[in-house]
């Protein structure tokens, strides 16, 4: 059977950068409140006119960039958003268009900030099944959109962003496992209960935090057990951990489960907020074009978010 590799990773942040500071001026909160309560210190806000298929464009042409390929070679496009620009077409479409590649299926996943997870999971069967050997797999999320920027409690965690990988069909090591979950039971502890059929309720996020903060810990850990034990692998054998930046307090939960010092773990949620399903591609981007990430490494993604949902990619690199 054909394994999934990826061979090239991009990504993009909006130019303007809210910082706490500027917070401090429009809620009653402070930089120290937010840093010790997150692990936050800015994030990135897209400009007036610009949309989450943008950010998911720049993105792509750099994972394409990186992986040496031809755009024309891309047989499928999985992208991943909360926040697509439009509530039809699919962004991917958009994305596609705006790439100029005809033809290829294209598709959007929600799943919120799983939703990266859910797409390298999708494309990798895909690419098992023998359905599709070049895949661009985006999450690209536009959160300040959904975002009320008056309660303190929530606004402080969103920003925007975009990150790609281009996966492609190898004989060679790639990825090992996925598991995917999700518990619809769990829908209104974090939603935007508006949307197209139902047009009651909160246009914004709504998150019962604490709760939220509880479930992702304990959820985390058990996935962590369950990847390593379907590989054969023990903790140790994990050399990095690049999970979606929610909050720090969850990533250091995660690490400690995993034996890990915060040294192992790919972290830019100081610097990029909660960006939802472009959290783990742009993390695993910087690391990769910082040169801390090497070819054959075994590294560990996972995410939780809204649904709830829940997963975790493993691959040697
Ligand atoms: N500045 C100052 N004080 C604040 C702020 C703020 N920005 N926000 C809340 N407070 C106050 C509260 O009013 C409360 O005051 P009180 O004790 O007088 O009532 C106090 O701080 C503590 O509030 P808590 O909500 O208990 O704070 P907590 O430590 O839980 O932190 C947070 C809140 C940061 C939201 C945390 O719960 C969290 O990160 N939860 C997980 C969120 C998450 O990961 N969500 C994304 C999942 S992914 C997805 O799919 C979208």
């Amino acid at each position: 059977m054909k394994h999934s590799r990826i061979v090239g990773t991009g990504s993009y942040l909006p130019e303007r950068i809210l910082t706490n500071a500027e917070l401090e001026r429009t809620i009653d909160t402070t930089d120290e409140w937010i840093f010790t309560r997150t692990g936050i210190r800015e994030r990135h806000i897209v400009a007036d006119g610009q949309f989450t298929s943008d950010m998911a464009l720049e993105a792509s042409k750099k994972a394409i960039e990186a992986a040496n390929i031809e755009a024309q070679s891309i047989d499928l496009i999985v992208l991943a958003t909360t926040t697509p620009d439009r509530t039809f077409p699919s962004t991917a479409c958009l994305l596609q268009q705006k790439l100029g590649i005809i033809n290829c299926p294209a598709f959007d996943l929600q799943a919120v900030c799983s939703g990266f997870v859910y797409a390298l999971a999708t494309a990798d069967n895909f690419i098992k099944a023998g359905a599709a050997k070049c895949v661009l797999v985006v999450g690209a999320d536009a959160m300040s959109r959904i975002t009320d920027w008056t309660d303190r409690s929530n606004c402080i965690l969103w920003g925007d962003g975009a990150g790609a990988v281009i996966l492609k069909a190898s004989d060679d090591h790639g990825i090992l496992s996925t598991h995917l979950h999700a518990n619809g039971n769990y829908a209104d502890m974090l939603t935007v209960p508006q949307g197209v059929s139902n047009q009651e309720g909160s246009k914004t996020i709504l998150m019962e935090g604490n709760a939220v903060f509880k479930m992702a810990v304990n959820t985390l850990d058990a996935i962590v057990d369950d990847t390593l034990a379907a590989n054969g692998l023990e903790k140790s054998d994990v050399d990095w951990l690049v999970p979606h930046q929610a909050n720090i307090r969850i990533l250091q939960s995660t690490a400690k489960k995993l034996g890990m010092s915060m040294d192992r773990v790919v972290t830019t949620v100081d610097k990029h907020g909660n960006t939802s399903a472009a959290s783990i591609p742009l993390a695993l981007d910087v690391a990769v074009r910082d040169g801390r990430i090497k070819r054959g490494e075994i590294i560990l993604m996972e995410a939780f978010g809204g649904g709830f949902t829940w997963g975790s990619v493993l691959m040697k690199y």
